[in-house]
């Protein structure tokens, strides 16, 4: 009764310009291996879920996700007219699959991050499921390396007796993005992991959180699921999903589930990064060095001399670094990024406001 679900929206700013709304991060193959991590992100849940995969994206990408995953029927692919955020994209997944079968387990899995060993992944989805199938939202665990305010927080409870899950806890308390002086307290008590942005749960409980904590998304999305195999989709869908309010799934269903008693985590043994910016691919790619410069690109030709740092390029300009230390560019056709690995996180804002300049 498992089925997948990748939620495939976020835009990926701090990857500007490489990453826009045209074509976000996902899209890409941001590791060298020749898949995108759209692509990976499948591959990588197929063992697990086979044909029972669902991808949740906006109609912008429609053309792009279906060349990434030829396979993809129809049916499994929900294309939402404007970008309402997790809650809504995920919520709307668990509601049509709620009507397929209300005891389906579903697990909603990011497409934007690389993780490997993949066989590893996959054991610790298997004992999620395992857990889910208890009644509780599964969420995985990452051990943290240091203060990040970009991620949940979960802080683990005492182990949960599941057979076939030596590894899953309760959870105490889920935290969406805290601040920095929070974050920092969590860190240091050594209670807290981060939370991977994977959410394995049977889709009655997860829905039934979604109906207390969050009435109006739910029933605007119960709206559109009964419509969802009816004439009336487009009509109904059309109508209600502007409506609906944009929230993420952290904020509407994890946090009060995990205040309820209702969430577990399993820590992950495999490696995992979100490719949050452009010092990530620098570390994602140790392959791909010239000298100590890391690059990314097609056919990129890079010159460097006494210089480290990353390159990311999808032009075919020649590009010589000269006695610089730990510099990032960002080469496409029309915007050119010149910052620092140490500045790396920055690009979000500057992004933000180069936005609201127009
Ligand atoms: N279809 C669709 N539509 N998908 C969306 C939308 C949307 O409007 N908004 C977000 N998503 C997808 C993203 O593509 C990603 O797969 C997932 O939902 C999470 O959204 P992000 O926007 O990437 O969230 P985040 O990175 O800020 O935070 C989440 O992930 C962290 C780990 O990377 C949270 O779950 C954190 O708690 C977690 O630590
Ligand atoms: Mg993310």
């Amino acid at each position: 009764h498992f089925h997948a679900v990748i939620p495939a929206g976020g835009v990926g700013t701090r990857l500007w310009p490489l990453s826009r709304a045209a074509a976000p991060k996902f899209l890409h193959d941001l590791t060298g291996s020749g898949s995108t991590l759209l692509r990976a992100t499948y591959d990588r849940l197929t063992p697990l879920a086979s044909d029972r995969m669902m991808v949740v994206t906006g109609v912008a990408h429609r053309e792009a996700v279906c060349r990434q995953l030829p396979e993809v029927p129809d049916s499994e692919l929900v294309l939402e007219s404007e970008p309402k955020d997790s809650a809504a994209a995920i919520g709307l997944a668990a509601a049509i699959l709620y009507r397929r079968d209300p005891e389906i387990i579903m697990g909603s899995f990011a497409a934007d991050h690389v993780i490997s060993p993949d066989s590893v992944f996959q054991s610790a989805v298997h004992e999620a499921i395992l857990t889910a199938a208890t009644g509780k939202i599964v969420t995985i665990g990452i051990t943290p390396t240091h203060a990040s305010t970009g991620f949940g927080y979960i802080r683990t409870g005492a182990p949960l007796e599941v057979a076939g899950a030596p590894n899953a806890h309760a959870v105490v308390e889920f935290v969406e993005k805290p601040d920095q002086a929070t974050a920092e307290k969590y860190l240091k008590s050594g209670d807290y992991s981060w939370n991977a942005g994977m959410f394995v749960a049977p889709v009655a409980l997860l829905l039934q959180h979604l109906a207390a904590n969050e009435p109006e998304l739910h029933a605007g999305l119960t709206e559109i699921a009964d419509a969802w195999d009816t004439a009336e989709r487009d009509e109904v869908t059309a109508r209600v999903w502007p409506t609906l309010p944009k929230i993420a799934i952290d904020y509407a269903v994890a946090e009060p589930a995990a205040a309820a008693g209702d969430v577990a985590v399993i820590p992950a043994a495999f490696s995992w990064d979100d490719v949050g910016d452009f010092a990530a691919i620098g570390r994602l790619n140790s392959a791909n060095e010239v000298d100590d410069v890391t690059v990314l690109g097609d056919g990129a030709r890079v010159f460097t001399e006494d210089a480290s740092g990353v390159v990311v390029t999808d032009t075919k300009r020649v590009i010589a670094l000269i006695g610089i230390d730990d510099v990032v560019i960002v080469d496409t056709p029309d915007a050119l990024l010149v910052t620092t690995t140490a500045h790396a996180q920055r690009v979000k804002a500057a992004v933000d406001a180069l936005k609201a300049n127009g």
